[in-house]
């Protein structure tokens, strides 16, 4: 009811151009019961508000955005990210939606690599290869949380030694913060007291014409990559960095995601679509704008800005109609995209590649910021 309230006035005096509105200073964050794993543990849901009543709602369930609320040209609050109503649905039908991805996001190709001479082996749960962290990745994981501040949750996990295969205790802990920028700001950071391999992302389905409204074709996306890495048929790099020049791989301008993507190319036929990583441009300081999204209707602009070296451009081609998500939404082929910053796919099986190796002493550290505004 008050967050009811202070969200009409808070809009109302927005629009007014007033300071004075019940959102000043008054980011804040409140949790809630969501129900149980089936083997029993409670999840927390986590409600992030910031000072313009945008608002994300994350679980300690796989560090799962389960809703972002934010507000597009007419002031109007929109759910962008799929995901589901309820816990259940993100046991029984959930294709990552919103989760953390790891210990290494997108796949390792033959499920396995070699470290320091030793031989590793990974679950098959994507043909002959490894996605997503194995058959139970971070994603199917019950995260510790805490307040780390008004507008910061805290989630952390310890991966054991051999959990799904992977060398070393691997300790991980990621800042969820929501700024008064509109900005959703993820901050991973990782240790292992035994050599690894990480690569950490978070796989939301974003649509800013709203959850289940639609697809996402007509978006207009902008990549700042002058290269992407070609795949075989199983979705693994061939090691290749291939120039975007020429290709329907090319966003370096804003171009509708649909403008080419049913082209009669090898690489889209490979992925169903887009489903490939870019290689970033650098930045000028590490924290490099990857991609800009712009939807016409709503207006909304979704920024991504990584310190990672590259991104996972995904357009929901796995998505076949028959999941139901919020509101009884179906969720459709091309419904959503995800944009998952990440160090490359199968890293750990091409040395050309930067390593993704952890090793005791260092500390993984990557930022990724979803920045939205509307025009
Ligand atoms: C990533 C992969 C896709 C697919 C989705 C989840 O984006 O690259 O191939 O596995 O996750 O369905």
């Amino acid at each position: 009811m008050r967050k009811h309230l202070a969200g009409a006035l808070g809009l109302a005096a927005l629009a007014a151009g007033s300071l004075l509105h019940p959102y000043e200073a008054t980011a804040k964050m409140s949790r809630q019961d969501f129900g149980k794993t089936p083997d029993g543990a409670a999840v927390s849901l986590y409600t992030l508000t910031n000072q313009h009543g945008m608002e994300a709602r994350i679980m300690t369930y796989g560090g799962i955005v389960v809703s972002l609320k934010t507000p597009d040209r007419a002031g109007k609050l929109a759910d962008v990210v799929l995901g589901h109503d309820h816990l259940d649905g993100y046991f029984k039908n959930s294709p990552y939606f919103g989760a953390l991805i790891g210990r290494y996001g997108n796949r390792i190709g033959g499920a396995r690599f070699s470290l320091n001479g030793h031989e590793y082996k990974l679950a098959k749960n994507d043909g002959e290869n490894s996605l997503h962290g194995g058959t139970r990745g971070f994603d199917k994981r019950v995260w510790g949380a805490k307040e780390a501040g008004p507008n910061t949750l805290e989630l952390t996990y310890l991966s054991k030694d051999g959990e799904e295969g992977y060398p070393g205790n691997l300790s991980v802990t990621v800042r969820y913060t929501l700024t008064d920028a509109n900005e959703l700001r993820i901050d991973y950071t990782a240790t292992t007291d035994k050599e690894t391999v990480v690569n950490l992302t978070n796989h939301t389905y974003f649509n800013l014409a709203g959850a289940g409204e639609g697809d996402i074709l007509q978006h207009q996306l902008t990549l700042n990559a002058d290269r992407f890495l070609p795949v075989d048929k199983g979705l693994i790099p061939t090691g290749e960095l291939r120039p975007v020049q020429g290709t329907p791989f090319d966003f370096r301008k804003a171009t509708a995601i649909g403008a080419r993507i049913g082209q009669n190319d090898e690489q889209l036929k490979l992925g169903r679509g887009y489903d490939h990583c870019w290689v970033l441009n650098p930045g000028p300081q590490g924290m490099a704008v990857a991609a800009e999204v712009h939807e016409a209707k709503s207006g909304l602009i979704l920024q991504v800005l990584t310190t990672e070296p590259a991104i996972q451009f995904y357009t929901g081609n796995f998505l076949d109609g028959t999941i139901a998500g919020k509101g009884g939404k179906m969720y459709q082929q091309r419904y959503a995209f995800c944009l998952e910053t990440e160090h490359y796919p199968d890293s750990p099986n091409k040395p050309s590649f930067p390593t993704t190796s952890l090793k005791p002493g260092q500390t993984y550290r990557t930022t990724t910021v979803y920045k939205f505004s509307a025009k």
